[in-house]
């Protein structure tokens, strides 16, 4: 069975003191992760360690990267390899984020080369789509989905599609409060689910986790979670409060 996950995506926010409060009062709040759960916390690069050694004896929590460039190393200044998150100890990274693509005009190359280096150093990456509002009101938004899986996706090998997370994130409802109704990211999950078991195989397709992205909270959360093709959720705002975030991985389906 595929894990359920709730993963939370601090974004460029929270002082360090805040953060270690946040991660602190969660664990009080959520002390067991049964097995067939995890919850992944996604910091900015200079919590990494830190937040590492906070979740260390804590079972079913993990820490992540919001991102890492697209070169294996050298005269890029400011960037923060791979290689790096792996040599701190760190074994999830998102990738693709609709805020990079757009602010940082990520391109789909680059986004693979990521997921290559990821690979690499046994970073398991959280590989984000999604379309904008215009496709979701004019145009075919499960064809636009695909066509970014396939560009990103196509240079990995079967073995590594396997050990993917994928989240599906529709940009319209990132951080608007608008969230897709449980039907529609259902009816999304559903067709990323087809695409990679027309492309490798019932096998990885199912067991790939499919994450919903885009104003989750505890009072959606049980709905959204509920479908068969939902295994959980990365959540950006509400993942900034324990109380809300707890109640989220309180929602994900035994
Ligand atoms: P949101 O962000 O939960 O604030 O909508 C989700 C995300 O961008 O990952």
């Amino acid at each position: 069975m595929r894990k359920k996950i709730a993963a939370a995506n601090w974004k460029m926010n929270l002082s360090w003191k805040e953060g270690k409060e946040l991660i602190s009062q969660l664990i009080e709040l959520s002390p067991t992760i049964p097995t067939a759960h995890q919850v992944i916390i996604a910091v900015p690069f200079p919590y990494l360690e830190l937040a590492a050694q906070l979740v260390a004896a804590q079972p079913g929590y993990f820490i992540s990267a919001q991102n890492c460039y697209h070169k294996a190393a050298g005269a890029y200044t400011g960037e923060v390899a791979a290689s790096m998150l792996a040599s701190v100890g760190i074994k999830y990274c998102i990738v693709g984020h609709s805020e990079r693509r757009e602010y940082q005009q990520e391109t789909p190359e680059q986004l693979a080369a990521k997921l290559q280096l990821c690979f690499t150093h046994a970073i398991t990456p959280i590989f984000c789509c999604g379309e904008p509002l215009s496709v979701r009101e004019g145009g075919n938004p499960s064809e636009y989905v695909r066509s970014q899986l396939v560009d990103s996706l196509s240079c990995l090998a079967s073995e590594q599609i396997a050990q993917l997370i994928i989240a599906y994130e529709p940009i319209w409802a990132i951080g608007t409060g608008k969230t897709a109704s449980p039907e529609q990211a259902q009816e999304m999950h559903l067709a990323i689910r087809n695409y990679l078991t027309e492309s490798y195989g019932s096998a990885i397709a199912q067991g790939i986790p499919i994450l919903y992205g885009g104003s989750v909270k505890g009072s959606n959360a049980t709905a959204i979670f509920a479908n068969p093709d939902i295994d959980g959720g990365l959540v950006g705002g509400a993942s900034l409060n324990a109380v809300e975030f707890a109640t989220i991985i309180g929602a994900l389906p035994q």
